[in-house]
């Protein structure tokens, strides 16, 4: 099967992050975007509610006729992506195992500093870390660093406000080889994060991740125009306002 028709799900717009790379590939003639604005966030809440959540918005995609659904959430990835699968007659393709297989293709020491960063939910989830533990890496550290994901959806990319919340969740970590930016809203904020470290780490971002997953896993096409379709649970001109800003980044 090539895919042609692709969904794309995050809990609110942090999945646009996902989706400006999935565009830059040209893969895809149309991608069908579902943030749920009216629940997010989703890095907050318990696993049964996450679960709850997505499974609701699988069937949102269900009408909708895609040949594959990126989950562009890491949030999601980690708590929801199973369930959604089990549920699914379409591949579904999280964020996670994409991420953990670019920072194995790019950092081959085992022994480099890894800092993963995500939302209270991911972290508590110990995803990223069993995974790179599985794979032989030792030197992990997890940090959840909530407060970005209101301030990238303030518009918040740089400035007093930002260096504070980075200085208050970084004063006390060394530089590392690699960040696995482990939230959809953090790419937005990459320069700075990188900029603390000395511009040193690596980073691991979900949307390149998964562009170079997809290559390697599928066949696919190169389409000259991408037909985009926004669908959100609230406030849709909001979401197609925040698009604007953040697909011309
Ligand atoms: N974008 C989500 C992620 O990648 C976080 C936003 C939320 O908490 O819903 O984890």
């Amino acid at each position: 099967m090539i895919p042609r028709k692709i969904g794309v799900f995050d809990s609110g717009v942090g999945g646009l992050s996902v989706l400006k790379s999935i565009i830059s590939s040209q893969h895809f003639e149309t991608i069908v975007y579902y943030g749920d604005t009216a629940r997010v966030p989703y890095g907050t809440r318990s696993k049964e509610v996450i679960t709850q959540y997505s499974l609701e918005a699988l069937e949102f995609f269900n009408t909708h006729n895609i040949d594959l659904l990126i989950v562009a959430c890491n949030t999601i990835s980690a708590y929801a992506l199973k369930q959604m699968q089990q549920n699914a007659n379409y591949p579904i393709i999280g964020v996670i195992e994409p991420g953990v297989l670019a920072l194995t293709n790019k950092i081959k020491n085992k022994d480099s500093k890894i800092l993963i960063l995500g939302t209270k939910a991911t972290i508590n989830s110990n995803i990223y870390a069993t995974l790179l533990q599985d794979k032989g890496y030792s030197n992990i550290q997890s940090l959840q660093t909530s407060l970005f994901v209101p301030m990238v959806e303030e518009g918040i990319f740089s400035g007093e406000v930002l260096n504070s919340a980075i200085k208050y969740y970084f004063n006390n970590i060394n530089i590392p080889d690699a960040i696995i930016l482990g939230c959809t809203h953090f790419p937005l904020i990459s320069k700075e994060i990188s900029n603390f470290f000395n511009n040193k780490p690596i980073l691991i971002h979900s949307g390149e991740s998964i562009v170079e997953y997809l290559q390697a896993k599928y066949k696919l096409q190169r389409f000259d125009t991408t037909n985009i379709e926004f669908y959100a649970s609230d406030s849709l001109e909001k979401l197609k306002a925040t698009a604007n800003i953040w697909l011309n980044q």
